[in-house]
């Protein structure tokens, strides 16, 4: 994967990614994960105690959201310029509060290519967040996930990492797409879905760790 040199002050650590303010904090700190759609399309709610695994850790907001309902969550991220800034913002949450430091006590975040970890971890549940085609709405588009598109570039193998997280789970897979796109990969029904304003939940149930897709 090519990654792109950083080149703006707002793509500093703390700054891209910082969780002890913005939406996902306010969001968290007005207790609001709980009815979040990622939220219940996992299912953590009923069983805290399930292998979670962030497949595309990204800026980490889902992870954190999920982190902060008491859940134990892995994040895979493979760009390392992405990882360092994660790791950055999460030292950076942590020494802020003992409530943040709570939270991402839960994360445990490792670099490397998902679709090759995937298979090791075994995980309950996987959530995929690939880098969504591009809008040509662009204005759409928050700021953030237009510098993150900047360091990563597009997700041109997710087939194959959504592929790998369906034969890997062993309870369920949850894919996260825009509202009306067609999915990446050609896949069976979702046994659900759970729909936002701009993106959806394809959520794929998984029989005792064996792909029905
Ligand atoms: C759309 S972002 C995810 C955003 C994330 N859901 C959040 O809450 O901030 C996609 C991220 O997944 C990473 N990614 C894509 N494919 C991956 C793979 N196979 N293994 C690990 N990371 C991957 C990309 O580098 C990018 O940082």
């Amino acid at each position: 994967m090519h990654e792109r040199d950083l080149m703006h002050e707002k793509d500093q650590p703390g700054q891209l990614i910082d969780f002890t303010a913005g939406r996902t904090a306010y969001r968290v700190r007005r207790g609001e994960a709980r009815s979040h759609q990622l939220v219940k399309a996992t299912g953590i709610l009923k069983n805290p105690d399930l292998k979670v695994v962030d497949a595309t850790a990204g800026l980490g907001r889902d992870a954190f959201m999920i982190a902060s309902l008491g859940v134990e969550i892995t994040l895979i991220e493979r760009s390392a310029k992405v990882h360092e800034l994660l790791s950055a913002a999460l030292k950076a949450a942590s020494n802020s509060s003992d409530e943040l430091a709570a939270i991402v006590e839960r994360m445990h975040l490792l670099l490397g290519d998902a679709a090759t970890l995937l298979p090791e971890l075994k995980p309950d549940i996987v959530t995929v967040d690939p880098m969504h085609p591009e809008r040509t709405t662009s204005a759409l588009v928050k700021q953030e996930m237009r510098t993150l598109r900047e360091i990563v570039g597009p997700d041109e193998d997710s087939a194959e990492l959504i592929d790998t997280a369906l034969s890997s789970a062993q309870k369920r897979v949850v894919l996260k797409w825009p509202l009306r796109a067609s999915a990446p990969i050609n896949l069976r029904k979702p046994t659900f879905t759970l729909s936002g304003k701009t993106v959806r939940y394809d959520v794929f149930e998984v029989a005792n760790g064996t792909r029905t897709i």
